[in-house]
C-alpha cells in the first residue's frame, strides 16, 4: 500500500516513519523546503528517541522518501493524511484550521481515484464533514471518504506511542476506508490492540476528550496541593494514596505549576471554545484553562522578583 503524509512536523514525521515501518510505501510531503532539505540529507529537526534510526532504515529499504511536491506525494496513494498545525488562533485560542483547509483544497484538486482522506492533525469537531465539503466543491468528481484519526503520541516516547498505542482510533461513514484503515495499521491489528471505529465527529471529540482529562487530572491534584500546603498534609502521599486506587491511577498526579507541552495547553482551551460553540460549556476544561493562566502569571511575577 501507498500513502502521503502531508506535514512532516512532529506528528507527520514520527507517523509517516512508524507507517514505513508497517511495510506501508510512505511520501511525506512539507511546503518548507528547509525541512525537506534537511530530511533528504539525513537529517531529522526533531529529536525523538529511535526515530533517526528508524527514518534511516527506512530510506534505505525505499520504503520512506521525502519531497515538497504534493503530486509526488499523492501520486497512486491508497490515503492522504493531514497532519499540519492546527495552532491556537490570536483572538480567541480557538483551533486555526486555515492550514488544515487549505491543505484540503489542495489535496482535493489532485485526487485521482478512489482515496481516502485522514485528518490527523487535532481538530475541532465537524472538521472531516468540513474536508470532505471542500473536496467536492473544488473536485465534484473526485472519489473518496474522508477519516478522522486522531493521533495521541507524546513527545520523547512518540516512535514507541505510535507502534505500541493504547488505541487506534477511526472516525469515518465508510465501510470501505475503514477497511483501507484497517490494512494501514493491520500490524497493530494482529497484535490486538484495540480500534475504536467510530463516526467522525466522536472520533473528533475523543481526542480533545482524551487531552482535557488529563489536563484535568493535574489542575485537580494541584487544587489538592494548595489545601496540603494550608493543612500540613503531604501531597506526593496524597497522590500515592488516591493514585493506588485502580479507579483512579497514578498517571498524571504530580503537583506543579500545572500542565504544560505543545498539546495540553492549545487543545484546552480550544475545547473551551468548541463547547461555547455549541451551547455545551465545559466548565471543568474552562477551570484547567483559568488555573494554568493563573500559574504562568504567577510565574512571571516570580521571575520578575
Ligand atoms: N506534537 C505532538 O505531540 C502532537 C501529538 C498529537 C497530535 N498533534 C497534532 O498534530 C498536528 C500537527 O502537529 P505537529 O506538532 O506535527 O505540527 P508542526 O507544526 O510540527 O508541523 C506541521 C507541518 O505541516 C507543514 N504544512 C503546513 N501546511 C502544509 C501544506 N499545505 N502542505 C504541506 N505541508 C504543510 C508545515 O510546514 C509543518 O512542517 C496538530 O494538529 C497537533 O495538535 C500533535
Amino acid at each position: 500500500m501507498r500513502i502521503g503524509m502531508i506535514g512532516t512536523g512532529y506528528v507527520g514525521l514520527v507517523s509517516g516513519t512508524c507507517f514505513a515501518e508497517f511495510g506501508i510505501t510512505v511520501t511525506c510531503v512539507d511546503k518548507d523546503s528547509q525541512k525537506i532539505n534537511r530530511l533528504l540529507r539525513g537529517d531529522i529537526p526533531i529529536y525523538e528517541p529511535g526515530l533517526e534510526d528508524l527514518v534511516a532504515k527506512q530510506v534505505k529499504a525505499g520504503r520512506l522518501s521525502f519531497t515538497q511536491s504534493l503530486k509526488e506525494g499523492m501520486q497512486d496513494a491508497d490515503a492522504v493524511f493531514i497532519a499540519v498545525g492546527t495552532p491556537p488562533s490570536k483572538d480567541s485560542g480557538h483551533a486555526d484550521m486555515t492550514y488544515v483547509y487549505q491543505a484540503a483544497r489542495e489535496i482535493a484538486a489532485m485526487i485521482e481515484g478512489y482515496t481516502v482522506i485522514v485528518t490527523k492533525s487535532t481538530v475541532p469537531v465537524g472538521t472531516a464533514r468540513e474536508v470532505a465539503r471542500i473536496i467536492r466543491e473544488v473536485n465534484p468528481q473526485a472519489q473518496f471518504d474522508v477519516v478522522s484519526n486522531p493521533e495521541f503520541l507524546r513527545e520523547g516516547a512518540a516512535v514507541q506511542d505510535f507502534m505500541k498505542p493504547d488505541r487506534v482510533v477511526i472516525g469515518t461513514e465508510s465501510e470501505r476506508a475503514v477497511e483501507v484503515m484497517r490494512a494501514l495499521y493491520r500490524p497493530l491489528y494482529l497484535n490486538e490492540t484495540p480500534m475504536v471505529v467510530t463516526t467522525p465527529e466522536t472520533a473528533e471529540i475523543i481526542k480533545y476528550a482524551a487531552n482535557a482529562f488529563l489536563a484535568t487530572k493535574i489542575t485537580f491534584i494541584n487544587e489538592i496541593a494548595n489545601l496540603c500546603e494550608k493543612t500540613g498534609a503531604n501531597v506526593q502521599e496524597v497522590a500515592r494514596g488516591i493514585g493506588l486506587d485502580g479507579r483512579i491511577g497514578k498517571k498524571f498526579l504530580h503537583a506543579g505549576p500545572g500542565y504544560g507541552g505543545s498539546c495540553f495547553p492549545k487543545d484546552t482551551l480550544a475545547f473551551t471554545q468548541i463547547g461555547q460553540k455549541y451551547d455545551a460549556p465545559q466548565n471543568i476544561v474552562e477551570t484547567n484553562v483559568r488555573w494554568l493562566r493563573g500559574s504562568f502569571m504567577l510565574v512571571a511575577v516570580m521571575l520578575r522578583e
